[in-house]
């Protein structure tokens, strides 16, 4: 995001034009409240829902007599600089008070979660991770963009960028898995896609990469929990999505509602001031997310509302989202003294500067034509999209004995409620989905024409119907059986502390197995699953995550072998949940774990991961040989000569990591460094050429300076982060 002098003129000029309760109202993001028909707050009334106190249809009756209150005498008085809302009609409405009746006419920036997709729904971000495909990355966020801002949404809560290594955490399946380097290359991807696409006014948002910083690791995979970590885990783990965001141009941010080493986000001034605001050079502003400051009394570290607003804004916490704290106690505190003048005028010109830079001023509404286009069906060119990235999203975990493909013209028995249900495609975090978009894998079959036939037996919640799993058994040649999460089981307040397949899935599978006819598993879930049992019993595993609304086709070409599947884990997936967290890139211990006792293991469980990080088979094979490591100035040239060795076209992901042998710090046993995606025809064989610049090979200590160390390194290329060949250098920076 950058301002042109003329722009930022306009904002300054602007600025010294505003009340100081106009220059507040900017810094105060509103929703739609709920009014009318109950007595309570509008949270309490979901919580006595949630909790049992009142039944659903009570609340659905509420509901019925209640209004929404969209705050327009407020807008009109300059008191609100953004609003949330997902409706374009109404989002116009909103933004003509704004701009023709508000003193100053500043336009709203119009907020949402738009996370992998809006109408046309994409993978879950940790199933499109598994593309490692940034053009695929960019294209799906500028698609996302164009039919946000056609919404009269302007500004996407989006990438989720936290790196997630517990799979406990229900917020995995929101971004891009365990692995810094892919998390960078997937942040840089979707700040263009949602950005940078200018050939007209409204086909670009603001992005708002979340949840700065280190949610991700919150203790246990509980949500909203505790993190506490050394300067350097966090500069070399979970920064550096950040920074990159950041150098691509990011606008916005949203801190997360984790404390971090014991100072919550919201009000932690080293965060956002020092890394964010100076080192890493942001432009736009920062927002809360949801309620957070008023969090910050329950965290204990404010003794109230007016210090949680107080030491929000010190800290450099630009907008609040949600709790009016802002609105109504800053005012005071700047006529105290409390808060300076200049710090609110800091977050109000950075909250003027994305407006103008977004051209709000120039264009603020949605025109109805467009509007009513895209209330249409969908275009071609979108639900072509949506299938191909679920194409690539895809990861065969495992195919003994070739069972997949399925061979045309043998009978399949579909098994499991998941397979004939497309409201659960989409999986979390998608808010615009219409049912007629949606495909499931029995709809998918069906239209690839399949000999298919149904048999629900139950899913990740309920009872299993075994009798009619053995009627599933008599009748195919082949029994597909899709388990896994519902939708539900994932995303925001979705941890688990048992995370292998949920209900009764797992005898299912043991009555399938039981008829001695091939079984292919087909895994829908939002997160890593703990897979052990799975693994060791199923003969063939196709992980298909939640793969958005064209997921029955994908899952259809797949299985029918009419695309070959060729994406990579973007994180580990544990034998059984106790190992969680686990991940490829951990720091080497002084005893590696191994079959003797007095090492880093666990008695009653394997020690490593059971599908690493970047692994995914094919249906067809290849060979890598030859690695060759050489030194020319800056930079190291590594080549491999990589050879599909079956009988079929595949695309193979590469992958490039390295290690730090002995370093001043401990230093992962492995990281990626770079990744390409190359596709060979039978037999072929081709040099795959990575370049690594030295200055790259370097690391943050605890002081968060970086360091590069002379002395020797490993460099590994293959097919995942276990399966490599290896060469070792020496050098010197
Ligand atoms: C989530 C954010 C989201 C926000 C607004 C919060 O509960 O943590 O990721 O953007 O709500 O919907």
């Amino acid at each position: 995001m950058k301002l042109t002098q003329e722009q930022k003129s306009f904002v300054e000029d602007l600025l010294s034009r505003m009340t100081l309760d106009e220059k507040i109202g900017q810094m105060n993001q509103e929703s739609p409240s709920i009014v009318g028909g109950f007595d309570v707050p509008f949270s309490e009334l979901i919580e006595m829902m949630t909790d049992g106190r009142i039944s659903q249809e009570e609340f659905g009756r509420i509901m019925a007599n209640a209004t929404q209150d969209f705050h327009e005498d407020e807008i009109r008085a300059g008191l609100v600089g953004s609003m949330m809302v997902n409706d374009p009609r109404k989002n116009n409405e909103l933004q003509k008070i704004a701009v023709e009746e508000s003193r100053l006419g500043i336009p709203l920036i119009i907020g949402f979660d738009v996370i992998h997709g809006f109408r046309s729904v994409f993978p879950i971000a940790i199933a499109e991770a598994c593309s490692f495909d940034d053009a695929l990355f960019e294209e799906t966020a500028r698609m996302a963009a164009a039919e946000s801002r056609a919404h009269g949404i302007n500004w996407n809560f989006a990438p989720m960028i936290d790196a997630a290594r517990d799979s406990r955490w229900g917020r995995v399946s929101e971004g891009p898995g365990e692995d810094p380097f892919l998390g960078s290359r997937f942040a840089r991807a979707k700040i263009r896609g949602l950005q940078n696409d200018r050939s007209s006014p409204l086909n670009y948002v603001a992005a708002c990469t979340k949840h700065y910083v280190a949610y991700g690791a919150c203790e246990s995979g509980r949500d909203y929990n505790t993190v506490s970590m050394s300067v350097s885990n966090l500069y070399n783990v979970y920064l550096p999505a950040f920074r990159a965001a950041m150098d691509e141009g990011a606008a916005t941010v949203m801190a997360a509602f984790n404390d971090l080493n014991g100072v919550p986000c919201t009000v932690n001034r080293w965060l956002l001031r020092e890394v964010l605001k100076k080192d890493f050079g942001l432009e736009g502003f920062v927002v809360s997310d949801a309620n957070a400051i008023r969090e910050c009394v329950t965290h204990g570290i404010a003794a109230d509302d007016r210090d949680a607003g107080v030491q929000a804004a010190l800290a450099g916490m630009d907008m609040d989202m949600g709790t009016h704290i802002y609105k109504d106690f800053l005012k005071a505190e700047v006529e105290k003294g409390t808060v300076p003048m200049t710090v609110i005028d800091e977050a109000v010109r950075r909250i003027l500067s994305v407006k103008v830079w977004l051209g709000l001023f120039e264009n603020p509404y949605v025109p109805e034509a467009l509007i009513e286009a895209y209330e249409k069906s969908l275009p071609e060119k979108h639900v072509a999209l949506c299938r191909r990235a679920a194409e690539e999203s895809m990861v065969l975990l495992k195919n003994e004995g070739g069972i997949l493909p399925l061979r045309r013209g043998q009978k399949i028995s579909l098994v499991g409620r998941l397979a004939d249900d497309a409201n659960e495609v989409c999986g979390a975090w998608a808010m615009a989905w219409k049912p007629e978009d949606c495909v499931s894998i029995l709809t998918g079959l069906k239209e690839a024409g399949a000999d298919v036939c149904y048999y629900p037996c139950g899913g990740p919640e309920g009872d299993i119907n075994l009798e009619e799993a053995d009627r599933a058994c008599l009748e195919g040649d082949v029994i597909v059986a899709v388990v896994g999460e519902t939708d539900a089981m994932s995303g925001e307040a979705s941890s688990k502390a048992e995370i292998s397949l949920p209900g009764g899935q797992r005898a299912l599978l043991e009555r399938l197995l039981q008829s001695g006819k091939p079984v292919v598993t087909v895994l829908m879930n939002g997160r890593p699953l703990a897979l052990g049992w799975e693994a060791e019993h199923m003969p063939a595993i196709l992980e298909a995550w939640h793969l958005g609304i064209r997921m029955g086709d994908a899952v259809a070409a797949a299985l029918l072998g009419d695309v070959n599947p060729a994406g990579k884990l973007s994180s580990s997936f544990p034998s059984v949940t106790g190992q969680c967290p686990v991940y490829y890139n951990h720091p080497s211990t002084g005893r590696p774990g191994s079959k003797s006792k007095f090492t880093s293991r666990y008695l009653d469980a394997p020690w490593d991961s059971l599908f690493p990080f970047g692994h995914g088979l094919s249906y067809t094979s290849f060979t890598y040989e030859d690695l060759r490591v050489g030194e020319r100035g800056e930079e190291l040239e590594i080549a491999i000569r990589l050879k599909n060795t079956g009988e079929r076209e595949g695309t193979e992901i590469a992958q490039l990591y390295m290690q730090d042998v002995t370093a001043s710090l401990v230093r992962p046993v492995k990281e990626l460094k770079d990744y390409c995606r190359v596709t060979l025809s039978p037999g072929e064989e081709r040099e795959i050429r990575f370049t690594l610049k030295k200055k790259d090979m370097g690391f943050y200590d605890n002081a968060g300076r970086y360091l590069l160390e002379d002395g020797l390194f490993r460099l590994f290329v293959g097919t995942s982060s276990r399966d490599c060949l290896m060469q070792e250098i020496e050098l010197k920076f």
